[in-house]
């Protein structure tokens, strides 16, 4: 167009055109082709446009994956996960930026989904940020035969596996508790035969020490055994049938630090309470809620063997209407694969005649009945920390601001 434009405009060789003319219908030519330009630049823009705020308003993070696991482009759910500005996140590896690993997430589907040329799901095996993700890979020809890429969706589903594990636990305690239940019934009446026959052979066999000590021997056994029995019906009693009144979780902590006191002296345990004034009451059974908290507190004492601190706070939470205990030890720790297990029944790590592994899964069921939740968080080496909350009776007819009620007492 260049070339023509200099022969018309200087007019050389041929019939001569009234430069005027061409000049025009050039003009005219020209106006048509940028007027098609701005449309298509329109068109494009509006598709960018459309494309990037659908890919944005999906609040779950979706990429577009290279093979190598380059990120080409992702939205602002993912550059919200990843704690990146969306500009800085092209180019980067997804498990680097969106993972905050080296290699590749465990379980990812994106190479299989690319090997099966076919959509692939499937359930990271670590969480990423504390979240549980369900990965949806869909692999797509690049543009122009290029090289295969990947749709990545990624789903939190870090509360549907939590009501999962939950409602799994339910149903195992539910089964063990009547198996236990029923067991530790038919136990207990010999038992108390072989106790009480003991404890006359004891009175009759004063005199001779040989058969006394033995006879004592048998009698500790035995009392072990009624104890242990006394846990499993403990464990496996239905919740109702239970006084349930209301009850002051601070006096119960109260008289709990009396009861240990002894065991936090001889291990050089050092006693921190927080304990929140005007606390609300809950309604409950007092001893089975003392249980509970001896339970932990027992736990705590007996995973700091060298001595130190044991904090022991509580709280109210207005939102929640709930009083919350925490229990917070600087004890050895629960390695993370174990975690999940510290409310099974019979789950013990102490030596046998020590621990039963039944007084975490106990207090489960007891603050399940009582309509609260217990929860566990522990760093190995550094302490654990119980968390016991539990429904607070009306909490509108306490006095003061949310403030005041939560404020605690060194
Ligand atoms: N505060 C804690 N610190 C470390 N480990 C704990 C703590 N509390 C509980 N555990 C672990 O959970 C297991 C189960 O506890 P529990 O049900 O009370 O049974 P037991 O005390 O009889 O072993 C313990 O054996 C221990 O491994
Ligand atoms: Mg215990």
């Amino acid at each position: 167009m260049a070339l023509r434009t200099e022969v018309v405009g200087r007019g050389v060789g041929g019939r001569r055109q009234p430069p005027h003319d061409a000049m025009e219908g050039l003009v005219k030519k020209l106006r048509e082709r940028i007027s098609e330009l701005e449309r298509l630049t329109d068109i494009l823009s509006r598709g960018k446009y459309d494309w990037e705020t659908t890919f944005d308003a999906i609040q779950a993070p979706v990429s577009l994956l290279r093979s190598d696991y380059t990120i080409q482009r992702a939205n602002l759910a993912l550059a919200a996960v990843a704690g990146e500005e969306i500009t800085k996140i092209t180019g980067q590896k997804c498990y680097q930026v969106f993972a905050g690993r080296q290699t590749p997430c465990e379980n990812c589907p994106a190479q299989q989904a690319l090997t099966r040329d076919w959509p692939v799901r499937s359930t990271l095996k670590h969480p990423i940020r504390d979240r549980d993700y369900e990965v949806h890979a869909y692999p797509f020809a690049g543009a122009r035969g290029g090289a295969k890429a990947l749709v990545m969706h990624y789903r939190d589903v870090t509360e549907e596996r939590r009501l999962h594990q939950e409602l799994i636990q339910q149903e195992k305690m539910a089964a063990i508790g009547m198996l236990a239940g029923g067991v530790a019934h038919e136990i207990n009446n010999p038992l108390g035969g072989i106790l009480a026959f003991t404890q006359l052979l004891i009175r009759d066999h004063k005199g001779d020490e040989q058969i006394h000590t033995d006879l004592e021997e048998i009698e500790r056994a035995a009392l072990r055994c009624k104890k242990i029995v006394q846990d499993l019906l403990d464990f496996s009693r239905a919740s109702s049938g239970h006084d349930k009144l209301p009850v002051r979780i601070n006096d119960i902590l109260e008289r709990s630090f009396g009861f240990l006191k002894r065991e936090f002296l001889s291990l050089n345990i050092t006693l921190v309470p927080q304990l929140a004034m005007d606390l609300p009451e809950v309604v409950g059974d007092a001893n089975r809620l003392q249980q509970v908290l001896l339970n932990i507190m027992t736990n705590a004492t007996q995973a700091m063997p060298k001595g130190g601190t044991l904090t022991v706070a509580t709280m109210f939470e207005p939102i929640k209407e709930q009083i919350g205990v925490v229990v917070r030890d600087t004890g050895m720790g629960i390695p993370p694969e174990n975690l999940d297990r510290v409310f099974d029944p019979f789950y013990t790590t102490k030596a046998p005649g020590k621990g039963t592994g039944l007084g975490l899964s106990i207090s489960y069921r007891i603050v399940r009945d009582h309509g609260g939740t217990i929860t566990v968080a522990s760093t190995l080496e550094k302490g654990t920390t119980f968390t016991v909350w539990l429904p607070a009776i009306e909490p509108a007819a306490v006095a003061g601001s949310p403030a005041d009620r939560s404020r605690r007492k060194g």
